[in-house]
């Protein structure tokens, strides 16, 4: 496709390396360019050149970019502006249309999403010019008709445009993003099943955190059995059929960072005989490809066509913002954190005898520690790294995993990879520095024969060594798929056994008190953590 246009285009941008990248990707698909670094010196070489596409950003000193458009229109109404913006909204987007913008693209724009616009609004001028010609022609009537219906559907997208813009705009934490973007993704192509998929470097599997059914809500991670992607394992099946998409296709998609459009399934992709027609989206943040939107059609006779893979394309870009500006402006921990407890809950839910484990963990951890008299921020932190602290598990082949019975030593040697991948995941995110310690150091022992580093004693953080008294005993007291829990005694004496070798002594002093007391067995029993 690469030299089949040789359309010039003008870039305006008061940023020269926007200039750059912009125009040597153009010139390298085929295209011409020009580029101007204010309204002013674009308004100049209109003068002199004749370009057939001009695309500006919103927000340059002097001359705006919707000004810059309005110019244009005025001189020239058959030359097409696409402008960029970091601040979308809907007046702006209002703003444009009036402006005579024929499109519209948010920043950080994708390139191959500049080409696809450039390729639409080319298009839509073809349309124009076919129409105006036609006009003088009686006999064109059924053409002309035609045609204008073509010229609605393109009024009719940009109200899709708008719809999702807005649609964004008023979300207010991560988790109501992937549900907004699988909801609105049935919304706007003709898709019956769609479904957010959040990818980690870290991580090897992709993790479904939301998806929505033709006709039907989104579920939330949490009330989900079964991961699309999973081979069944002990699960109950109370779920209706879901299509899976394969883990490698997901991660390839994610890999090359482009929207894919499967149109008809020919079974080359490894897609399942029962998706008819898919699309896979990759959604990046700053820069970074973080998960993966797909939609799939079943049944029935339609199919997906570029214009969808333009309009999904154009939403996951939306949520992406909106993601990325909660995350940078609204209470960040909280939104982080909602987003990895749905992986570490969408995890547990796997496997029956995990289930709640990280949750119970937390509470115990808190019980000790307040017995302790940590601080309300160490207690924070508890609560925190409590719940996350297996979340490196999502590293952890199923296979393995979920294996019921004894593990073989080279199983258990790929099981010991997770508090390092747990803390990995933490320190991409560039944030949480103590609670990544603790994860990292769950599993290390006070006689310094345990993992990954075999550090001892007051080597290992304090919390960390709460963490690994409470993560013991949730393991050993509740039912596991190899075994069933353990008489309270074997318990109890398991825990003191441990004291000074796997356990330091002063927390399990203070486990046994909390135990004298009645707290830890009320808090199994209720889930309440005792004042
Ligand atoms: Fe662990």
């Amino acid at each position: 496709m690469a030299n089949e246009f040789k359309e010039k285009i003008l870039f305006v941008d008061d940023e020269e390396t926007i200039l750059n990248v912009a125009s040597e990707f153009f010139q390298r698909r085929g295209y011409q360019t020009l580029t101007a670094k204010s309204g002013e010196e674009a308004l100049n070489i209109l003068k002199n050149e004749s370009v057939d596409c001009c695309f500006t950003d919103i927000n340059m000193p002097e001359m705006n970019g919707l000004d810059l458009a309005e110019e244009i229109r005025r001189t020239d109404n058959t030359l097409p502006v696409i402008v960029m913006t970091g601040f979308p909204s809907l007046e702006n987007a209002i703003q444009t249309i009036k402006n005579g913008v024929v499109d519209f693209l948010i920043k950080p724009v994708n390139m191959k999403q500049m080409e696809i616009s450039v390729r639409r609004v080319m298009e839509q001028r073809r349309l124009m010019a076919e129409n105006v010609l036609l006009k003088q022609e009686v006999e064109g009537k059924d053409r002309l008709q035609k045609l204008n219906q073509e010229l609605m559907l393109k009024v009719e997208e940009l109200h899709v445009l708008n719809k999702i813009m807005s649609s964004f705009s008023t979300i207010s934490s991560t988790t109501d993003v992937f549900k907004r973007a699988v909801d609105m993704g049935i919304d706007i192509v003709p898709a019956d099943e769609t479904k957010f998929y959040v990818i980690n470097e870290s991580v090897k599997q992709p993790i479904e955190v939301a998806s929505a059914k033709n006709g039907k809500k989104s579920s939330p991670p949490q009330e989900k059995k079964e991961v699309g992607f999973l081979p069944d394992t002990h699960l109950d099946h109370q779920h209706d059929h879901t299509v899976s998409f394969p883990a490698n296709l997901l991660m390839e998609v994610a890999g090359d960072s482009i929207p894919l459009l499967i149109a008809e399934n020919t079974k080359a992709n490894g897609l399942p005989q029962s998706i008819l027609s898919a699309m896979l989206v990759p959604v990046k943040i700053r820069g970074k490809v973080f998960g993966v939107l797909v939609a799939a059609i079943c049944e029935g006779e339609k199919r997906f066509s570029e214009k969808d893979l333009y309009y999904l394309a154009f939403m996951t870009q939306s949520a992406a913002h909106a993601i990325e500006n909660l995350a940078l402006y609204e209470n960040i921990y909280q939104n982080l954190f909602a987003t990895l407890y749905a992986f570490v809950n969408a995890l547990e839910a796997r496997d029956l005898y995990t289930r709640q484990h990280s949750s119970r963990v937390t509470g115990i951890s808190l019980i000790l520690g307040k017995k302790l008299g940590c601080t309300s921020e160490q207690l924070d932190i508890l609560n925190f790294a409590g719940h996350l602290h297996d979340i490196g598990k999502i590293g952890i082949r199923d296979d393995i995993l979920l294996k019921p019975g004894r593990l073989s030593n080279e199983e258990f040697e790929k099981i010991k990879e997770h508090p390092v991948i747990g803390a990995n995941i933490l320190e991409q995110l560039g944030l949480w520095e103590n609670e990544r310690m603790i994860i990292r150091c769950h599993h290390e022992r006070f006689d310094g024969s345990g993992y990954p580093d075999g550090v001892k004693r007051t080597e290992i953080p304090f919390l960390a060594r709460i963490l690994s008294v409470a993560d013991v005993y949730d393991a050993i007291a509740s039912d596991r798929a190899y075994r069933k829990k353990m008489e309270e005694s074997v318990i109890l004496k398991i825990m003191t056994e441990g004291s000074g070798t796997q356990f330091d002594p002063d927390i399990i002093d203070a486990f046994m008190q909390a135990y004298e007391d009645g707290l830890i067995q009320k808090y199994m029993q209720t889930g309440q953590i005792p004042n």
